[in-house]
């Protein structure tokens, strides 16, 4: 298959092997961070996903080990690739994973098939990554959401004490990366291709990585030599430079300290409701809005209305918290999302929950049930009935407490009252 793309896995590198190496230790180097940002952004067991541009297939062997009752579909454009993805995929028994030779551009998957779809370190090295992003939309079921990771090579990588030569060396990257076509300062664009191609609820975040956290040698394999050594072998950089780098960098490893620091960039959307016929059919009777109405407005606010019609359905077939952990975490929901009715088996994300709204949720939970949480937890306890058991043991029992922890408890119920009286009175 002929095709434009700035990245070609032979001579990006040394040589593939090690650019295979390269690449599985960029997948190593952001993957647990990732991976909370997948599951914030509604990702979970058992969903249909479909990874473009996988490589080697390393992600897909990540997503299947967190979400192993999910289907993974992925296609990669380079047939060498591809073989390479298909033999790790029998080497690590993945059954849920399928691989194929196509082009992001025209994957020739069906329509609206998938919940959720990824698309890592592959527009920054596209011509049209319009057209890209327009492919996945299509192939996402409404209301699917796509994630599309990429860099910025004018925030790519900082280090303490200070390379002031990596800049020549990502000005470099960026000149040969465009002469073949590529935006390698992509990071910025994303949120606005995504509007472009029709993504609502669009977001973006920043995932980063410090060797304080991680180490020094998986950014010597994530970043490795082949890549600057090429630069400089096609004229895009010069030796000596290279040479500067090389031994600043050697000097920084030795320095007690020492920070070496990246990050990437991640935007994710939502794949509008409005295409979907059942919209019309299905809730029309339920609109406040005349017909005139509802072809005038953006989709936006047509979702919102869809999203506002459902919640009302779901109010009937409520899924009432029984217990009073259940009860006390439904309340708190409720009041940071805003909503009323909301059943102990709802998704975090499905019934409107995101990363605003969970710091505050886990505030107001460690308060209530004077324990100590993290926003991990409430992606992985995603719904009111899963969170409450999640909390429920955690409870510290009075006797454990000392006097001055059983005086606080005290306290915070009393302030808890007063607020309440405040409310009340108005
Ligand atoms: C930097 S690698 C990233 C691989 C993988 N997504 C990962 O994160 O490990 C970029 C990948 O995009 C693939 N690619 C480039 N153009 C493509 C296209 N038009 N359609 C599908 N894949 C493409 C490349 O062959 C390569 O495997």
């Amino acid at each position: 298959m002929h095709y434009q793309s700035s990245y070609k896995i032979q001579g990006f590198s040394a040589d593939e092997k090690s650019e295979i190496e390269r690449l599985k230790a960029q997948v190593e180097l952001f993957w647990d961070k990732e991976l909370v940002f997948y599951k914030m952004f509604g990702l979970k067991d058992g969903m249909k996903i479909v990874e473009c541009g996988c490589g080697p297939g390393l992600v897909g062997q990540k997503l299947l080990a967190a979400f192993p009752n999910s289907y993974v579909t992925a296609f990669e454009i380079d047939p060498i690739l591809v073989e390479t993805a298909q033999n790790n995929a029998r080497l690590w028994k993945l059954e849920r994973y399928e691989v194929s030779e196509s082009s992001i551009l025209n994957t020739g998957l069906f329509n609206d098939t998938y919940d959720f779809a990824i698309t890592r370190l592959v527009l920054e090295h596209l011509s049209d990554p319009v057209g890209a992003v327009k492919e996945v939309y299509r192939i996402l079921k409404p209301g699917g959401k796509a994630v599309f990771i990429d860099n910025d090579f004018e925030f790519h990588m900082r280090t303490y004490p200070d390379i002031s030569e990596l800049k020549d060396l990502y000005n470099a990257y960026c000149v040969a990366r465009q002469d073949e076509g590529g935006k390698p300062k992509i990071g910025r664009e994303l949120p606005g291709l995504l509007k472009l191609a029709g993504f609502s609820n669009i977001d973006l975040q920043i995932v980063n990585a410090h060797s304080e956290i991680v180490g020094d040698q998986i950014f010597l394999k994530s970043e490795g030599s082949g890549i600057p050594a090429k630069l400089v072998k096609d004229g895009y950089l010069a030796g000596e430079i290279y040479s500067k780098i090389a031994h600043k960098w050697s000097k920084l490893l030795n320095t007690e300290g020492h920070s070496i620091f990246r990050q990437m960039f991640l935007c994710v959307g939502k794949k509008v409701l409005t295409d979907e016929p059942i919209f019309e059919e299905k809730h029309a009777e339920h609109c406040f809005l005349s017909e005139q109405n509802i072809d005038s407005q953006s989709p936006q606010l047509e979702e919102k209305e869809y999203e506002k019609n459902k919640l009302s359905e779901q109010k009937e077939d409520y899924d009432e918290p029984i217990t009073s952990a259940e009860k006390k975490v439904a309340r708190i929901w409720s009041e940071i999302l805003g909503r009323e009715w909301i059943g102990k088996n709802e998704n975090f994300f499905e019934a409107g929950g995101g990363s605003i709204h969970a710091p505050q949720i886990v505030e107001h939970l460690e308060k209530e049930f004077q324990t100590k949480l993290s926003i991990i937890d409430l992606f992985d306890h995603p719904t009111i009935a899963l969170l409450a058991k999640h909390v429920e043991p955690q409870k510290v029992k009075k006797e454990d407490l000392s006097s001055s922890q059983r005086q606080e408890i005290r306290f915070q119920k009393i302030l808890q009252r007063r607020e309440k009286i405040r409310k009340i009175k108005g």
